[in-house]
């Protein structure tokens, strides 16, 4: 993303993007890397390199298509059966994941992956505006990048050539 700095325009949209990086998106990275660890299965650049080789091999979520309303419901009730793991602390207790109930999934032999903590609606929503700003769409991964994603020059950016 090119950021023009000179014209008003140009300045009113990047201070507006370090705001919206400040609250949400920033929070959402810390979701995606501490309390929900994303990056287990999906990797730190969501790019499906996994951290943990335990873990079962999750989609690289720079290439996905998905909607927000798509995605906000395959973190709330995961893909069962798929190694993705249901945030939501009531999924598959009601009828918010299709209706469906543990006994239906059991009874259909799809395992559901436990997540590490569940969240909470507001931190599900912190979550996609991260991955829409830094990862959904954003292509591979590259030096710049890198240096934006963590907001400063780690280590994990070495990999990437100047
Ligand atoms: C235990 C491993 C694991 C963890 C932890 C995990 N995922 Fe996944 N995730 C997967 C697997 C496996 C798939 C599906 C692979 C497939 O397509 O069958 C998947 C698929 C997805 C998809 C669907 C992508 C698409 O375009 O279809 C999204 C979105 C997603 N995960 C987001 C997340 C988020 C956000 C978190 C953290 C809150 C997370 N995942 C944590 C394993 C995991």
């Amino acid at each position: 993303m090119t950021v023009f700095v000179g014209g008003l325009w140009g300045l009113s949209e990047y201070t507006g993007r370090v705001f919206a990086q400040t609250d949400t998106v920033a929070a959402g990275g810390r979701i995606y890397r501490q309390k929900g660890d994303c990056q287990a299965c999906h990797g730190w650049a969501g790019d499906g390199r996994k951290m943990d080789s335990q873990m079962p091999d999750g989609a690289n979520l720079r290439e996905s298509t998905l909607e927000r309303e798509q995605l906000i419901f395959v973190i709330k009730c995961g893909l069962p059966g798929r190694g993705m793991p249901a945030f939501d602390r009531r999924a598959y207790t009601d009828d918010r994941c299709l209706g469906r109930t543990h006994d239906d999934l059991e009874r259909m032999g799809l395992e559901l992956f436990d997540p590490a903590a569940t969240l909470q609606n507001r931190e599900v929503d912190r979550l996609a505006d991260f991955l829409y700003e830094k990862v959904i769409g954003q292509g591979q991964m590259d030096r710049a990048k890198c240096i934006d994603f963590w907001g400063e020059e780690v280590t994990a950016c070495d990999e990437f050539l100047q």
